[in-house]
């Protein structure tokens, strides 16, 4: 199963991403957690100690291997359109907790609408092909709003999940995301509220898509912050919040 977590900036796709990743971990799923944000911060999210993180090399910077494996070095003009993968996770990835590996993307070059470059089919080639067992699980903390849509760079996942804050903007994100999602293929799309701070704005955000199921809400915490910025692991605190995403978990799992 692979899922993207999308969602205009700020909104909580990493917050998210992370302790879904750690919950299914610990229920012996093997999870495979992508950073596809070149702003990465995944790791943190996960509770990822720094010296681990830090030895993670972002698979898009190894341009030598890319290269290489789309056939750039025998004629620029042409490029292979599957290349070999299969055998990369283990070398690009970093094994943050038992049954989580953490695979860093790093920056993708951004050709716009349908951009076919090299390094965008390659990485696109890398997520379809690793996935391994049905048990398995992959998820991705996607880049903030719509522009990794339009690349296609999620174009292989499941189902996608938004996550939306009680606000016009953050809606008007998700709707585009929505529009670009289904253009793309992907059928099931789902919404998860966050930040909320009042059981009426679970309304909002419901009342707010037509179609599309609010699989879960996530209510403002402000100690979630404080975790944050002391450096201290989310998924081992007791906040609300680990129950409220394992509920969205549960969902996930019946819908999937
Ligand atoms: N339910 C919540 N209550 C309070 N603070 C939250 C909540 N969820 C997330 N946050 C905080 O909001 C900030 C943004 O969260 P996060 O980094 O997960 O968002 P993001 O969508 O991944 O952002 P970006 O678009 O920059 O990648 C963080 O400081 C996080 O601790
Ligand atoms: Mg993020």
């Amino acid at each position: 199963m692979k899922i993207a977590i999308t969602g205009k900036g700020g909104v909580g796709k990493s917050t998210l991403a992370g302790i879904l990743c750690r919950i299914y971990a610990t229920q012996g799923y093997k999870v495979l957690a992508v950073d596809a944000d070149p702003d990465a911060n995944l790791a943190n999210a996960l509770g990822c100690l720094p010296e681990i993180s830090s030895n993670i090399k972002p698979i898009s910077h190894l341009r030598e291997l890319i290269n290489d494996r789309m056939g750039i070095k025998v004629d620029k003009s042409f490029f292979k359109l599957n290349p070999k993968v299969d055998d990369l996770l283990d070398k690009y990835s970093i094994e943050c907790f038992e049954n989580l590996k953490l695979v860093v993307m790093g920056e993708v070059k951004k050709g716009g609408a349908g951009c076919y470059c090299p390094e965008n089919t390659f990485l696109k080639n890398f997520f379809s092909h690793i996935l391994i067992d049905q048990k398995d699980i992959m998820i991705m903390d996607m880049e903030a709003g719509i522009e990794h849509l339009s690349r296609g760079t999620a174009s292989f996942v499941d189902a996608i999940v938004v996550v939306v804050e009680p606000g016009q903007r953050s809606i008007q994100t998700a709707k585009s995301i929505l529009k670009l999602s289904y253009d793309i293929g992907i059928s099931k799309i789902y919404l998860v509220g966050n930040k909320i701070f009042r059981k009426d704005q679970i309304c909002l955000i419901n009342n707010s898509f037509v179609g599309v199921k609010l699989i879960g809400s996530i209510f403002y915490d402000q100690e979630i912050s404080i975790l944050e910025q002391e450096g201290n692991s989310l998924f081992d605190s007791n906040l609300p919040i680990i129950k409220e995403v394992d509920n969205i978990r549960l969902f996930l799992e019946d819908i999937i």
